[in-house]
């Protein structure tokens, strides 16, 4: 980072991003008017259920939307307007200045070459230029860097002589393999056992603290953020709901929403272990079908009819660096002051 010309700006800011399907059932809106930014160094952990918009939002930024998708509003990163880049020019970025750490690593790797081969591939598409010495040295490090032991050998292995948490681990390598400034993982952890998740997170946090890359992590499990995270955004049904420093967010919960996530997290302090967890009753809106009011009304124990049922309420500050979109927020705040 700079000293000398104030405060540097976000490495990525998103500004009003939209995107929508046209579908049999009319368009569906799966980002609606999201605007945030990613800071320089830091980890943003975006959290919502399955389908609030996570993916769709991490793929915008990567150029990885399908074809299909109307996308719109802006995606500036390092103050380059991204939306507008061509194919060739974002996949100049992906893999080297932005990159992506996947949920199914299996997926993520090619069977039918060695894990060093693959590392090496990913640093000489950006850097042609890289002796083979040097992509041999550079493969060593980057499998050492995610804690994988071994390496010499490990390298001449092919993926499916790894196990799943080695194999996310390889995917990590190769996510930071060009040094990236914004790294995206997208639910690194959940095809994976609980002991393995923790494991993975760690891996991040070191790549990190050795490397200095920016995070963006997405995960439907707010536990997770909770310990990696140092500002979080949830996200529902397509709208920024609540976004705050991870502790404020969680000690100071402003919107109804995440107070129902954090109400269903398992916590070991608590007596009632093994016992069913709490369950925010029924379902997301479906993308084509978004009610015209606050998007969580039907599920939301704090609805009031007027003003909730109007219209989508919009972020409002409710502490330092704390946003939550909330009509009835200030009254809530009150009630269990
Ligand atoms: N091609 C498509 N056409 C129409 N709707 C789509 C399409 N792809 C995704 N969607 C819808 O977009 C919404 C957001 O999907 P997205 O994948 O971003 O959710 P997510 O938050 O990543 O969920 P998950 O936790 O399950 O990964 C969902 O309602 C999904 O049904
Ligand atoms: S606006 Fe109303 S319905 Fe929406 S979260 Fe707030 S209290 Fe609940
Ligand atoms: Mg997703």
């Amino acid at each position: 980072m700079t000293h000398d010309d104030g405060p540097a700006e976000p490495l990525l800011v998103v500004d009003d991003l939209r995107v929508v399907f046209d579908t049999d059932r009319g368009p569906a809106v799966t980002v609606d008017g999201l605007s945030f930014e990613v800071r320089q160094g830091e980890t943003l952990g975006i959290v919502g259920e399955s389908g609030s918009g996570k993916s769709m939002t991490s793929l915008a930024i990567l150029g990885l939307l399908p074809p299909t998708a109307r996308v719109s509003g802006s995606i500036r990163f390092r103050g380059r307007e991204l939306l507008p880049l061509s194919d060739r020019e974002m996949r100049e970025l992906r893999g080297n200045e932005i990159s992506l750490v996947f949920q199914d690593a299996l997926a993520a790797l090619n069977p039918v070459m060695t894990v060093g081969d693959q590392l090496a591939e990913a640093v000489s598409v950006h850097h042609p230029k890289t002796s083979r010495d040097e992509l041999h040295r550079r493969s060593i490090e980057l499998l050492e860097l995610v804690g994988i032991p071994s390496a010499e050998t490990r390298i001449r292995q092919y993926p499916h002589e790894f196990s799943g948490g080695m194999r996310q681990r390889v995917d990590i390598a190769m996510a930071v393999a060009n040094d990236p400034a914004l790294l995206i993982a997208d639910e690194p952890t959940t095809a994976l056992d609980v002991t393995v998740q923790a494991q993975i997170l760690d891996v991040l946090r070191t790549v990190q603290d050795r490397t200095g890359t920016t995070v963006m992590l997405v995960t439907h499990d707010l536990g997770v953020v909770a310990g990696t995270a140092d500002r979080v955004l949830v996200m529902y049904a397509g709208n920024k709901v609540e976004e705050g420093p991870v502790e404020q967010t969680f000690y100071e919960t402003a919107h109804p929403y995440t107070r129902g996530l954090l109400a269903s997290l398992p916590r070991m302090d608590r007596r009632d272990r093994g016992e069913r967890l709490f369950q925010i009753a029924g379902q997301p809106p479906a993308a084509t079908a978004l009610p015209s009011g606050c998007r969580f009304a039907p599920r939301c124990p704090s609805f009031a009819a007027d003003p909730c049922a109007q219209s989508v309420p919009s972020p409002q500050t409710v502490g330092t660096d704390h946003v939550a979109a909330c009509h009835r927020v200030a009254n809530l705040r009150e009630e269990s002051a």
